[in-house]
């Protein structure tokens, strides 16, 4: 049987097609405006069509023949630290985007059989749950069932990092939704922890140590003071992760390096979480290629508004399993 193919708006580095890729799926277009984001998903997706602009511009009888079509769009103005302006905040808006292209693809006889979308876990309680509602209504408006479910990275994902995230999928054929379970995506044990994925032994550049140069090395000197924890550093206070996994990985993580938790390392050194540690605390693959081009900041970034991989990849098993089931019955039929 052919692979199904998927094509993925707000695309970042690529997580959402990492995960369908390695459940089974082909990625084959993908749409991204941030120039350092196309970067690394060129590197890393060669056989992915990636066209680097507005998701504004893009017209949907552009976009190839697909199954599935993704989108972790934007979530700052959905965001708890955000400013909690939902839809009437331009990026909101750009959830219009997709369903403008979900139309304009109908036109052009590839409205796409499943709609897969993920944000912050409060899109489903923001503004007293209109805005979900919102999204729900216009993905239904154009005939797709539609569930969601919040999942933990660190719960679901064998990753340790605390994440929660709405996974929302449209089913436009009734047997896929039928034949798709969240029960089929049950908690699993954590046992890829935290010394698996931080190098504690490690030789790293001087940039990523805090030592006595540094302003607030006295407060950090006098709060990390153990192995084996994670701590983040909020300008007046030091916080320990004692539950033993990494805190969420923002976007902000790029502004300066600030917010990139810090560990102290086996050689008693306190140092911030290298880039590809944090890419690893999303489930992206140990050999996915870092860009030298790219500088640490926009690693950060990219890291932390990216989806864990390895959620994805549990969700898209499920999906591509559904459909399957369907297409082989009407093949039998
Ligand atoms: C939450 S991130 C998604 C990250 C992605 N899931 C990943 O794994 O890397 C949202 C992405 O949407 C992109 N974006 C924001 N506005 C856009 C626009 N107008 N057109 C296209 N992409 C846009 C951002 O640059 C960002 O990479």
């Amino acid at each position: 049987m052919e692979k199904y193919r998927i094509a993925s708006l707000f695309a970042g580095i690529g997580g959402i097609d990492y995960g369908f890729e390695q459940a089974g799926a082909k990625s084959i277009w993908a749409n991204e405006i941030d120039k350092y984001c196309a970067v690394t998903f060129s590197i890393n997706h060669k056989k992915t069509k990636l066209v680097v602009d507005d998701i504004c511009n893009i017209k949907g009888k552009n976009i190839p023949k697909i199954d599935i079509l993704t989108g972790g769009f934007p979530c700052q103005p959905f965001s708890v630290a955000g400013y909690r302006k939902g839809f009437k905040d331009n990026r909101g808006n750009l959830f219009y985007q997709i369903t403008r292209l979900i139309d304009e693809m109908e036109e052009n006889n590839n409205k796409p059989r499943i709609i897969f979308l993920e944000n912050v876990k409060n899109l489903k309680t923001h503004d007293h749950k209109k805005t979900y509602k919102t999204i729900k209504r216009e993905l239904e408006k154009r005939n797709y069932l539609v569930t969601e479910n919040v999942l933990n990275s660190c719960e679901y994902g064998n990753i340790p990092q605390n994440r929660e995230r709405i996974f929302i999928i449209g089913f436009l054929n009734p047997s896929d939704r039928k034949n798709f379970d969240w029960k089929n995506i049950p908690k699993i044990k954590l046992t890829n922890t935290i010394d698996k994925v931080i190098a504690w032994d490690a030789e790293v550049d001087k940039k990523y140590l805090y030592e006595k140069d540094k302003k607030c090395y006295q407060l950090l000197k006098e709060n990390i003071t153990e192995k084996g924890i994670i701590y983040q550093y909020r300008r007046i206070y030091v916080r320990a992760n004692k539950n033993g996994v990494c805190p969420t990985l923002t976007a902000n993580m790029g502004m300066g390096g600030h917010n990139v938790p810090l560990i102290l390392d086996n050689k008693n050194r306190i140092r911030k979480l290298l880039p590809r540690e944090c890419l690893m605390l999303q489930g992206f693959p140990k050999n996915m290629i870092i860009p030298e081009e790219l500088c640490d900041s926009r690693v950060y970034k990219q890291a932390g508004n990216a989806v864990s991989v390895s959620v994805v990849r549990r969700i898209a098993e499920n999906i591509l399993e559904a459909m399957k089931e369907t297409d082989e019955k009407n093949e039998n039929n």
